[in-house]
């Protein structure tokens, strides 16, 4: 039996070198995935904010971990787009921080995967190109763990909580949310010439 197994997988082996089309290789390497490149940076921050978020909170609490967002999400938001060379942004249509305010065109975007995750389709990130730049949108959603700060005020927020944010933040609407709701997006820029590297 072994004499007959072998030179068969040789040969299945072989032809399927055979058939590889190169030009699909050629195509990859000319067009960078720039979804996928915009998904690891938006994935990667999210990494850490979220890491040092749960562990803020496991050690000191949810009030504590106001104060964290409050001093330390700009901060490890901004020391990715440096690690990245990328322009990395978390901005919303409801805003805690007045600063993470959606432009018009985030704004439009927001409105698209609100509709699309309402709809339950699949979520794609939506790309741009424009002038040797590539804009990435990107919807954050809500979980459980999220509502401990942007849910219902006391029902899902605690009112030692609700006092950090309303001193924090006089002009908080991040408040109300659910879970699986579009808290916001990533806006992420990057260079053309960086994702081909
Ligand atoms: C411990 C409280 C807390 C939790 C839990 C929390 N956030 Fe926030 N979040 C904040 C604070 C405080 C800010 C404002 C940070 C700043 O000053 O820039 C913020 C800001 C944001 C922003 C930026 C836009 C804005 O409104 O300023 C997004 C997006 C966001 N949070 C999403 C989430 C998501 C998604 C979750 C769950 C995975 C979550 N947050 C969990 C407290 C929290």
């Amino acid at each position: 039996m072994k004499y007959i197994v072998i030179p068969l997988v040789a040969v299945l082996f072989l032809s399927s070198c055979k058939q590889r089309p190169k030009e699909s290789d050629v195509v990859e390497v000319a067009q960078p995935n720039y979804a996928k490149i915009g998904m690891i940076y938006a994935q990667e921050t999210q990494k850490v904010l979220g890491k040092n978020l749960k562990g803020t909170i496991q050690n000191k609490g949810v009030a504590e971990a106001v104060v964290f967002c409050n001093e330390r999400a700009y901060p490890l938001t901004d020391s990715m787009a440096t690690r990245y060379h990328a322009q990395i942004k978390r901005v919303s249509d409801k805003t805690r921080n007045p600063m993470k305010r959606a432009s018009a065109t985030e704004l439009e975007h927001i409105n698209t995967f609100k509709k699309q995750i309402a709809a339950g389709d699949s979520i794609v990130p939506i790309i741009k190109e424009r002038d040797g730049q590539v804009h990435f949108y990107y919807p954050i959603v809500t979980n459980a763990l999220c509502l401990n700060c942007h849910g219902t005020p006391n029902q899902n927020i605690t009112p030692e909580v609700m006092e950090h944010l309303s001193e924090l933040y006089p002009e908080d609407e991040a408040t109300g949310y659910g879970i699986d709701e579009v808290r916001g997006i990533w806006s992420i820029v990057f260079n053309t010439s960086d994702a081909s590297k």
